[in-house]
């Protein structure tokens, strides 16, 4: 079937819109009619790792639609379904089975190969296959193959346009607190970023209780933002960070989350945990970063990776679309809509910080 597309020719080229060609579903696979698509930093971040030379790629992994067809094995997913797309998982390998789909032993070669396990692609141009299957569904196009283990099924009540990020951005900062971090409601909740992670996990963190929430962020706009959901916040441009933190938690923070992935802020992250404290990092950034090994000892103190909330896409999604739909998880106030013409445009206010989620619309 002919579809419009939006590709990314290189790293440095804009998006542009063409057409492509999609498979029909194999016996395993889904094709999705695709509603909205949030734009996540990985998809900018894979886009600028990716050479001229792989060709033109489809990206794109926080789709939300409704089933347009299924193949033969697939059993409880049917045409006219709503669905959220996530992140692909194996379901038999260790981490699978143990519960911790998030770091699935073939996560590589489900979500970011570019291609189906058997090395196809399933979007070609002109007979010239594309790298596709983007955490098993390249969403930024009007249709998508999607398989079982990442195609999790919605309320049709709800809007799409809101919940997509769920597949990505907003589990993960939900999910680095509810499933990861898990603070007590009289602990302390300290977010470095407030961006659309940041804000995810300072909902989440209201909805477990948490009296003590600190967002640290150097826009005014999201500061305020920040305020209005109960968050106490500091500009790094003007406080002492580390001191901020610690008069604003009672002495240090027990549980903090980094989405920057900025070295500096990390250690920051680190100096301001109380004893015993936990910093989360999910910022995709610098890769290698110096640690006061000494404090992080002497302190007992934590700092974990997170991989998209550590959660299992299936439960936990719905969980939080329960969430959004009882008040508690106000995820419609984090979105921005474009139009998929509008893809530069909804990266550049990304980019700039005008806006904290694109979501883009067909
Ligand atoms: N680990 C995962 O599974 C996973 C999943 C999704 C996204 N990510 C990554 O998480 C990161 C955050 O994503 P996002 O969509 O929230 O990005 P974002 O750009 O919206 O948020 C980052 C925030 O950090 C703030 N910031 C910049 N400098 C700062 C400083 N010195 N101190 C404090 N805050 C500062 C920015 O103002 C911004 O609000 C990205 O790197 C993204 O690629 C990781
Ligand atoms: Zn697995
Ligand atoms: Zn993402």
């Amino acid at each position: 079937m002919q579809m419009t597309a939006a590709l990314s020719r290189g790293p440095e080229s804009p998006f542009t819109l063409e057409t492509v060609q999609i498979d029909d579903p194999r016996p395993d696979e889904i094709l999705v009619r695709i509603v909205a698509t949030g734009l996540c930093h990985t998809d900018l971040f894979t886009k600028s790792l990716l050479p001229q030379t792989v060709g033109a790629c489809l990206f794109g992994h926080e789709g939300a639609g409704i089933v347009e067809a299924v193949g033969s094995e697939i059993t409880h997913i049917v045409p006219g379904h709503h669905v959220l797309l996530s992140v692909r998982s194996c379901g038999v390998c260790r981490q699978c089975i143990d519960g911790h789909r998030a770091y699935c032993e073939r996560s590589h070669q489900l979500n970011s190969a570019g291609v189906r396990t058997d090395g196809s692609s399933p979007i070609h141009q002109n007979g010239a296959p594309i790298r596709a299957a983007y955490f098993g569904q390249s969403s930024f196009a009007q249709y998508a193959i999607t398989t079982v283990d990442n195609t999790v099924v919605i309320d049709p009540a709800v809007n799409l346009a809101v919940v997509a990020p769920l597949g990505c951005g907003f589990q993960t900062g939900a999910g680095a607190v509810l499933n990861m971090l898990r603070p007590e409601p009289d602990s302390t909740f300290v977010v470095f970023g407030a961006g659309s992670v940041g804000f995810a996990a300072i909902l989440a963190a209201r909805t477990a209780g948490v009296t003590t929430i600190v967002a640290v962020d150097p826009v005014a706009e999201r500061r305020k933002l920040a305020e209005e959901f109960g968050a106490v916040t500091i500009d790094p441009a003007t406080d002492n960070i580390v001191d901020a933190v610690r008069a604003a938690t009672d002495g240090g923070s027990a549980h903090s989350l980094d989405t920057t992935g900025i070295g500096a802020v990390i250690n920051q992250g680190v100096a301001s945990l109380r004893a015993r404290g936990t910093l989360a990092v999910v910022g995709l950034g610098a890769r290698e970063v110096p640690l006061n090994i000494a404090d992080i000892m002497l302190n007992g103190k934590t700092v974990r990776g997170c991989i998209e909330g550590d959660s299992d896409v299936t439960t936990f999604i719905p969980r939080l679309v329960e969430l959004f739909n009882a008040g508690s998880f106000p995820i419609d106030r984090l979105v921005t809509p474009y139009a998929f013409s509008d893809i530069n445009q909804a990266v550049a206010d990304q980019t700039s910080g005008k806006v904290i989620k694109p979501v883009l619309l067909w």
